[in-house]
């Protein structure tokens, strides 16, 4: 009988980590915390038609690579099934649909193999991602979150326990990159191109900074900043102006980012930690990585940065947080639930 109470812990057990909660499907291995493999089958050209996720074509394409993913992670890892010691799966947050996929996919094999599940949060699994440049990284540590859903900075006071210290009070960075994408008309997915719009641009529209302080902490918004871009882009359609794309992406690039870059480095400050890391999609973008690296060095921080392909969702980082948990003995009885929102804290 299946019995969570009865596994062993190892000192550096093989995880299997499982990511399905949008348009990637990944699988990949890790021993002990050295990463042997990650491998991504993405839906997101499939979703670029409709310019954007469409959950019911995300399910789908998890259905349909759930299989060849994880054989491929084995594979590279030079790993068999048999070996694995718990399979650690994204059981939130994220569009329950494409959750279940993955999920179905690790409870099976964890009863088959009799090995443990680790239910893993997104987000965490972001956090996590730290560890993957630096196995020596200790908390405590502040971390900068900046995803397509969250945006916050955090005190990461132990493995298993972060406070947050700041956060959107309406969007996410991500969410208002994706927005800008879209009034700017370029293609799904947003941010990236973006990204790389800018570069062809000068910072020279000033739009207001997603930055509000409040008395009762570090409060960013996103909502105002978004809506500025749009009206100067329907002005400008409206007038007859043509439209420098271009110097709208840069400068709201710059906007959405420096107060990130700010409130990470304030956040250290104020707490007298010394070390910073980050991670999220919005981290895979080159001028906040290197906005991050030029404070950090200014102020004396260390600045433990993901590589990007680690930023944006992969499995690397879900086995991250699976070791966090293994090592806890935090397993998951096999009927739990995917969810579509978990709390941050
Ligand atoms: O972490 P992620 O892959 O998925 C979520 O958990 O949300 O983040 C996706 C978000 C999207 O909003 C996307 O536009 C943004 O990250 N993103 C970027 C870049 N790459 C991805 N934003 C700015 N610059 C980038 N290079
Ligand atoms: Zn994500």
């Amino acid at each position: 009988m299946y019995d969570i109470k009865s596994f062993k812990i190892k000192e550096n057990p093989v995880i299997l980590g499982l990511e399905s909660s949008c348009d990637e499907t990944a699988a990949a291995v890790i021993r002990g915390n050295k990463l042997l493999s990650s491998e991504i089958i993405s839906s997101a050209t499939e979703q670029a038609k409709y310019g954007g996720v469409v959950p019911e074509i995300a399910s789908r394409a998890h259905t349909e690579a759930v299989d060849e993913v994880v054989a491929l992670a084995l594979e590279k890892a030079g790993v068999t099934a048999r070996e694995i010691d718990a399979v650690a799966v994204t059981y939130g947050a994220g569009l329950l649909g494409a959750l279940l996929v993955g999920l179905s996919f690790a409870k099976s094999l964890a009863y088959t193999l009799d090995i443990p599940l680790i239910a893993v949060n997104h987000i965490r699994g972001h956090m996590a991602a730290a560890y993957l440049v630096d196995n020596d990284l200790k908390p405590p540590f502040i971390t900068l979150l900046a995803s397509g859903g969250h945006t916050a900075v955090l005190h990461t006071e132990s493995y298993t326990k972060s406070q947050v210290l700041g956060g959107t009070l309406d969007d996410a960075a991500g969410e208002a990159f994706d927005k800008v994408a879209r009034v700017l008309g370029l293609p799904y997915p947003g941010g990236v191109n973006v990204e790389r719009l800018a570069e062809q641009g000068r910072d020279c529209i000033q739009f207001p900074s997603a930055k509000v302080r409040n008395s009762d902490g570090l409060k960013f918004s996103y909502s105002g900043l978004k809506t500025a871009v749009i009206n100067y882009c329907h002005n400008a359609e409206q007038k007859g102006i043509n439209l420098n794309a271009a110097d709208v992406a840069n400068s709201f690039q710059r906007a959405a980012v420096e107060p990130l870059v700010a409130g990470a480095v304030r956040c250290a400050r104020e707490c007298g930690i010394k070390t910073v890391s980050a991670g999220g999609g919005v981290v895979a973008n080159g001028y906040l990585r290197a906005r991050l690296k030029a404070e950090c060095e200014k102020a004396g921080i260390k600045l433990v940065l993901p590589e990007k392909k680690f930023c944006t969702d992969n499995a690397a980082m879900i086995a991250a947080e699976g070791l966090i948990q293994y090592r806890a003995g935090n397993f998951a009885p096999l009927d739990i639930n995917a969810k579509a929102q978990i709390p941050l804290a």
